[in-house]
């Protein structure tokens, strides 16, 4: 090796090294802002219990106002004051558990813990079934006595009094479907009151079951300070919590049998199948997944830390039992543990091995155990029983389900004009344009920036008339600013959360100093809500609606980028208590701000980054802020599949990848898999190049207007899945095993997904693929949504990719309704025919379903709109009535008519087909099946039937 060359090798050694450092430090520059378990006592703590037969009993059993009631005390520890537990049942299949401090004990207890508000709906209570006598027996095979309540005819409830376990079986053959305990790591801290100086170092002896090794090997940040006591003060990253009734947390163990994979707890960039996290097999320094709302800036996939969102729900799935799921509804920072088998070899508990089990660990800060156990059995069913706890998701306006162009920033109103423009001008729709932070005078919401944007009005009005819509961004950071109206009234009137010193709380966010209302109090809601009429946000007008970012809430130079943990808020409720709801709440309101503004009538769309159990209720939620990378668009589909497993039906990813930009190629895949996600927005940083979808060539230009036109043909399809969803929880997107639960290649499967019950959709999430694999589920046939290409069920294939789409196939046995004519918006599709896609099964048969409305108002909830069924068999298709048809309701009517029906999957072609009503035949040709680019092999369609969308019929094909 001369030299140069030995020199050249050197400065590339050098340049690596370097561009190693530079990676390392982004990555860990990020992780080191964040708590990891470790730097969590509660979660260091929980983590370093042993599994071990349970010390804790059940006492005092009885059963009072319909519930099962006892006390939890401590065996060995009669100084542990003991806990109050409440088991009841509820209809369909659901029970629910609670267990709190006792307020009659002595001395009490500080004050009450926290029990989250307005997330359980008011209809549940009724679902209650009353339990009337106790029913105490010994089991098979039990030596101490249990308790039995009834659920439902196939299951029931047990609380085992020694130890202290609780389970849900199976009736008829005594299996266990989920259980809680059984491992013996129940712990519940329970609130101190804080002692005077003196008497801390006794108390410090009391608490030695909590010192575990502090001598860690890693680099601990948190220091629970010497000089005051392991139970009060703590501090990370020069952060300090005041803990002022010392540790409250809450941990238990909790198993699920018969299951091959659990799913659920976003929000997190990981697989859909949940990974463990502890155990034999893996690393000593994993994290469990923590539900933790926070703005984690550049988010990288593959990890268990929360982001933006926090829904405690887990849902296993398996061969044997089928589904079931647990929700524990608090919420404090939560950590969960998965945990590999075998992990309890040494604690000498055996559990009925008979199936599959998956044990895990939950461990929250605070609050108490309001916990839910669903039975299943199917999938669908837990779902339902979910949603029956948390709501089913709001019914959006049918606008909103179609395509949203964002950008932070659109600058000025010239800037909004052109766009908007552009679009008409490539013959692309679009529904919705945004605007971001920067329209606004100095980041003070409910404001404009009067030089980029003087005419607010005249701006929406514009977009309005061609059937469009805005939205602009209100956040809960507010202006420190005494010119500031919302500031002024907000201080006045006491509406601020408050730090620990009971001062309004300052933080650092987008404008300056801010503070941030507390919308745990309902009055301070109300007036929230208030901000949003006409009158008060000046430059509002009815096409305007609302997008609520930051509110996990992020403040810049709090701990973790959020509020401090003790914070206090309305009632005395400490930040720690309530963090995972606070944006929660803060969504609620605007939402019902949109509801009551003018008259009231229009339904809202709020749009929210922090969400909570029950987020559902009040609008949309996207996954925050990803990055133009190939593996975020990959990660965006476990993410959108958990959210909807666990009620989130109305979710998204930006489109295009928030941060950086994106080659071409991936901004054209990401349009075609987002064509696809029931929230479909392109949005992009500040710093990041424009990338409207003109502005990459002619053909990508095309490319992405076919994606986006998809997404336009099948909102008839989309807008059906929503009422869906709106009447039974059960998600627009779902994971095959959702349709297909026994088929075993699908329950790790997250790169496909089903769109309804009919549509299965493959990402390509690689550059330049040619081929992709994809598992076509079930024993029907597939057809090819383009080309109706037939592929048998059951099987792998190798497909060739093109450019032009991602593999997409309609399940053979359904009819799709679509619209296919392209125009601005969708609002100015509303009178537009539909086409109605049949794909036959091996019975020659198919069934499909329509639902429509004036997308805008809840008139729908009194009966006005059409719902109808079709089915096809032996030769006829038929539309009947799904709708109730009492008088008192109201009316919802449309002259859209069928203008083709077009049959996949039989091979002989028929001649003419005849409308039953009219007494009419009509014209039979082969055709293609994507009007505007035919393509692959034509297909029959029946060409202007001409029969009306609202009304019965029947055609017969001859
Ligand atoms: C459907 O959505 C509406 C709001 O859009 C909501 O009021 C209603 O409770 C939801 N559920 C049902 C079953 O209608
Ligand atoms: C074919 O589809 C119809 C309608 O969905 C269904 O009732 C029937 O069971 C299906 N036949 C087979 C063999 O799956
Ligand atoms: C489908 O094909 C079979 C024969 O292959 C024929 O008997 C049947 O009528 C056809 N059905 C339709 C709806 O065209």
């Amino acid at each position: 090796m001369n030299p140069p060359q030995m020199k050249n090798l050197t400065l590339l050694l050098l340049l690596l090294l370097l561009f190693s450092l530079h990676l390392t430090s982004v990555l860990s520059w990020k992780k080191d802002e964040f708590r990891n378990c470790n730097q969590t006592p509660f979660c260091k703590r929980a983590r370093s219990r042993k599994p071990a037969p349970s010390s804790l009993i059940a006492t005092d059993v009885s059963v009072s106002d319909g519930d099962l009631v006892a006390k939890i005390t401590n065996r060995r520890d009669d100084q542990i004051k003991p806990l109050i537990l409440s088991l009841s049942a509820y209809q369909d299949g659901i029970l629910r558990l609670k267990i709190d401090e006792d307020p009659s004990s002595i001395p009490p207890p500080p004050k009450k813990r926290f029990e989250v508000p307005n997330v359980v709906v008011p209809e549940f209570t009724s679902k209650k079934l009353w339990l009337q006598n106790l029913d105490t027996k010994t089991l098979d095979g039990d030596s101490s006595p249990s308790s039995i309540v009834y659920l439902n005819e196939e299951y029931d409830a047990v609380l085992r009094h020694e130890p202290f376990e609780i389970y849900v079986r199976d009736k008829s053959s005594g299996k266990r479907v989920i259980s809680l305990n059984s491992h013996g790591l129940f712990d519940f801290e329970q609130l101190k009151h804080k002692k005077p100086k003196s008497d801390q170092e006794e108390e410090k002896h009391d608490h030695d079951q909590y010192q575990d090794d502090d001598q860690d090997q890693d680099q601990v940040q948190v220091k629970e300070e010497k000089d005051e006591d392991e139970n009060w003060a703590e501090t990370f990253r020069g952060h300090t919590d005041s803990r002022p009734y010392g540790p409250q947390s809450i941990s238990f163990d909790v198993s699920f049998y018969g299951a091959d994979f659990v799913y659920g707890i976003p929000e997190h960039a990981t697989s859909f199948a949940l990974k463990p996290t502890r155990g034999p097999g893996l690393e000593d320094h994993s994290e469990p997944y923590r539900l933790f709302n926070l703005d984690v800036f550049e988010y990288v996939n593959e990890a268990p830390f929360g982001l933006y969102g926090s829904i405690p729900f887990m849902i296993s799935h398996g061969k044997t039992h089928g589904t079931s799921g647990f929700f524990w509804l608090n919420a404090a920072e939560m950590q969960i543990d998965v945990l590999t088998a075998g992990w309890d070899a040494d604690s000498g508990i055996s559990l009925p091995s008979d199936r599959s089990r998956i044990d895990t660990l939950w461990m929250s800060e605070a609050g108490i155990v309001d916990a839910f156990f669903f039975v299943g059995p199917k999938p669908k069913d837990v779902v339902r029983q979910y949603t029956s706890v948390t709501g089913t998701p709001a019914m959006p306006q049918l606008f909103a389900t179609a395509y949203h162009q964002c950008r932070w920033n659109y600058r000025d109103e010239e800037d909004v004009e052109n766009v908007d423009t552009k679009f008409d001008e490539n013959n692309i729709p679009y529904d919705v344009l945004w605007l971001d932070i920067e329209h606004t005078d100095g980041k003070r919401y409910f404001t404009w920036d009067r030089v980029m944007f003087p005419h607010p009005e005249e701006m929406q009005n514009k977009l309005a008339a061609k059937g469009r819509h805005m939205v602009t961004i209100v956040d809960p950071h507010t202006k420190r600013d005494d010119g500031y109206f919302l500031h002024k009234e907000a201080t006045q009137k006491g509406y601020y959360v408050k730090d620990a010193n009971g001062n309004d709380f300052d933080g650092w966010c987008w404008p300056g100093s801010s503070s941030y209302p507390d919308t745990l109090n309902p009055e301070i809601r109300s007036w929230w809500a208030d901000r949003f009429s006409y009158e008060n946000y000046v430059g509002s007008t009815p096409s305007l609606y609302i997008w609520n970012d930051m509110n996990e809430p992020s403040v810049f130079n709090g701990p973790e980028l959020t509020m401090p943990r003790d914070a206090l808020h309305y009632g005395g409720v400490e930040h720690r208590e309530l963090h995972n709801v606070y944006g929660y709440y803060f969504h609620m309101a605007t939402a019902d701000g949109l509801q009551k503004r003018g008259n009231g009538k229009d339904r809202p769309f709020v749009l929210s980054r922090a969400i909570f159990a029950g987020s559902q209720r009040y609008g949309a939620i996207w996954t925050g802020d990803n990055t133009a990378e190939w593996e975020h668009l990959r990660v965006s589909v476990p993410m959108i599949l958990s959210l909807g497993l666990t009620g989130i039906s109305f979710s998204g990813a930006d489109v295009g990848g928030f941060f950086g930009n994106p080659e071409p190629e991936l901004l054209v895949r990401w349009y075609q898999v987002g064509a696809f996600y029931p929230f479909f927005r392109a949005h992009a940083h500040h710093d990041t190049k424009r990338r409207e979808p003109w502005l990459f060539g002619e053909r990508n230009t095309e490319l992405i207007r076919d994606a986006i036109h998809v997404r336009y043909m099948l909102l008839p399809y989309f807008y059906t899945l929503f009422r869906e969803a709106n009447t039974s929880g059960v998600p627009v997107v779902r994971p095959l095993w959702m349709e297909f639960p026994s088929e075993e290649a699908t329950f790790n499967n997250d790169e496909a997904f089903m769109v309804g019950n009919s549509i299965l959709v493959q990402g390509i999430y690689a550059e330049r693929a040619k081929h992709a694999s994809v598992y076509l589920p079930g024993k029907q046939s597939w057809y090819d949504l383009r080309t109706g290409t037939t592929y048998k069920g059951s099987t792998t294939y190798k497909l060739d990719i093109s450019e032009d789409s991602i593999p997409a196939f309609q399940r053979a046995g359904t009819i799709i309704p679509r619209k296919d004519r392209f125009r601005r918006s969708s609002t100015q599709m509303v009178n537009d025919p539909y086409t109605l896609v049949i794909a036959l099964n091996s019975s020659q048969a198919a069934e499909g379903e329509l639902y429509v409305d004036d997308g805008k108002s809840f008139d729908f909830k009194h009966g006005a709109y059409i719902h109808r069924r079709f089915v096809f068999a032996d030769g006829k298709l038929t539309s009947v009535n799904l709708a109730p048809t009492s008088p008192g309701n109201s009316r919802f009517s449309t002259s859209s008519v069928v203008e083709r029906i077009i049959l996949l999957g039989n091979a002989s072609r028929p001649k003419s087909a005849h409308i039953e009503s009219t007494n009419l035949n009509v014209d039979i040709e082969l055709g293609p099946l994507w009007l505007q680019r035919g393509r692959g092999s034509a297909v029959v369609t029946i060409r202007k039937p001409g029969v009306r969308i609202a009304d019965d019929w029947t055609i017969k094909i001859l």
